[in-house]
């Protein structure tokens, strides 16, 4: 197979986790036989200062012309003084993510038995490991209703408000992706929302229910609000398979769920919605879903894991590339494992190695397969 992909690198830590992706997903292809072709494009603050746009024109149209987007990450403190929506997380990724239309995120957390000292959580909360899916809804809800501040004529008492809306077609779409993600796995789905609150929340409960009753009935599902989901994320994390949730709760829940299993920098993820590439699989982005942590950048300390496991993600999910998919994400366990590629986020008493050192870790334990 011929994979026509765009490397969108960005800001902060993005472009040196992308350095030490690409290698390790160039060597799982061409061992499985595959080529790739990829562009290197400016995004987000890199895409101000290139051209003055945080998703240049060029950009999004080699975007349009791809298989697939690996992307880094955007966004630091040299841009925050833009207006907020021209900073470079309004004003690119989520513009991709709508103009895409990719509304289901699948963020996987895990934690192997034997890496359950790399949680914070007590060790008998964690001794089996941790093993579940997050699916997101990523181009509705609150982040993409009207925002906007409203200055009364005296200036006194600024307001502020974000439209959260949500379509019942919306949620059925995302509800299936979450079905189809479950039935890979225990068929077990947990639905996660506000109904005790929100209108949004009432009609995701509802949707949700009707369509597994109508177009899964195998899948065991239960609803939890999303206060009680983050105190049983702590609590009992190994409760979880699949856990279904609309925009906003999603991106927060994920945070909690990656450094419940260990660190934000291990976490990847897959953006995907309706349409298919030349290949015939969905088209996506994918990206590690821990920012772009400015604090770190340059310093060659950032963990690569969740940019090299979302090049994983891709080739599963935009590719079919299982074999080569499952193929990196031993590498990355067997290399974190023998603590040859433990960055200092999940170090625990190891030697912490670089960036660049611990890319090459991933790198070797895939020449050994
Ligand atoms: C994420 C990030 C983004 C989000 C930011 C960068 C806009 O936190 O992918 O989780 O909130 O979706
Ligand atoms: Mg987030």
């Amino acid at each position: 197979m011929h994979l026509n992909i765009v490397v969108l690198p960005g800001d902060g830590i993005g472009p040196e986790v992308m350095a030490a992706a690409l290698p390790v997903l160039e060597t799982a292809l061409r061992r499985g036989g595959h080529t790739l072709a990829y562009t290197e494009h400016p995004v987000g603050g890199a895409g101000i200062d290139a051209t003055g746009k945080a998703l240049p024109d060029a950009t999004l149209a080699a975007c349009k012309c791809a298989d697939a987007i690996l992307f880094g990450s955007v966004g630091g403190p040299r841009w925050e003084h833009l207006p907020p929506a021209e900073q470079p997380e309004r004003a690119s990724l989520l513009p991709l993510r709508k103009t895409f239309d990719l509304f289901a995120n699948i963020r996987p957390g895990f934690l192997p038995a034997a890496l359950a000292e790399a949680s914070p959580l007590r060790p008998d909360l964690v001794a089996g490991g941790i093993d579940m899916v997050c699916v997101r809804e990523l181009t509705s809800g609150i982040y993409f209703g009207q925002h906007r501040r409203i200055t009364p004529p005296d200036g006194k008492d600024t307001q502020a408000e974000d439209v959260m809306a949500y379509r019942k077609s919306e949620i059925e779409r995302v509800t299936d992706a979450a079905v189809a993600v479950a039935r890979s796995r225990k068929q077990r789905i947990v639905s996660v929302d506000k109904a005790n609150v929100l209108a949004c929340s009432v009609l995701w409960r509802e949707t949700v229910s009707a369509r597994i009753a109508a177009t899964a009935p195998e899948i065991v599902l239960s609803h939890m609000y999303v206060d009680n989901a983050a105190m049983q994320l702590v609590r009992a994390p190994a409760f979880f398979d699949v856990l279904l949730t609309e925009n906003m709760f999603g991106d927060i829940l994920s945070d909690e769920m990656a450094a419940v299993c260990g660190s934000l920098g291990m976490l990847a993820s897959a953006s995907v919605g309706g349409t298919k590439n030349r290949h015939g699989y969905p088209f996506g982005l994918y990206e590690p879903a821990g920012g772009s942590a400015p604090d770190i950048a340059g310093k060659n300390i950032a963990n690569p894991c969740a940019q090299i496991l979302s090049a994983a993600l891709m080739l599963r999910h935009s590719f079919g590339a299982h074999r080569e998919a499952e193929s990196i994400e031993t590498a990355v366990r067997d290399a974190v494992a023998s603590s040859a590629a433990r960055t200092a986020d999940i170090a625990f008493g190891h030697p912490a190695v670089g960036t660049c050192e611990a890319g090459n870790a991933v790198l070797e334990q895939l020449e050994k397969q």
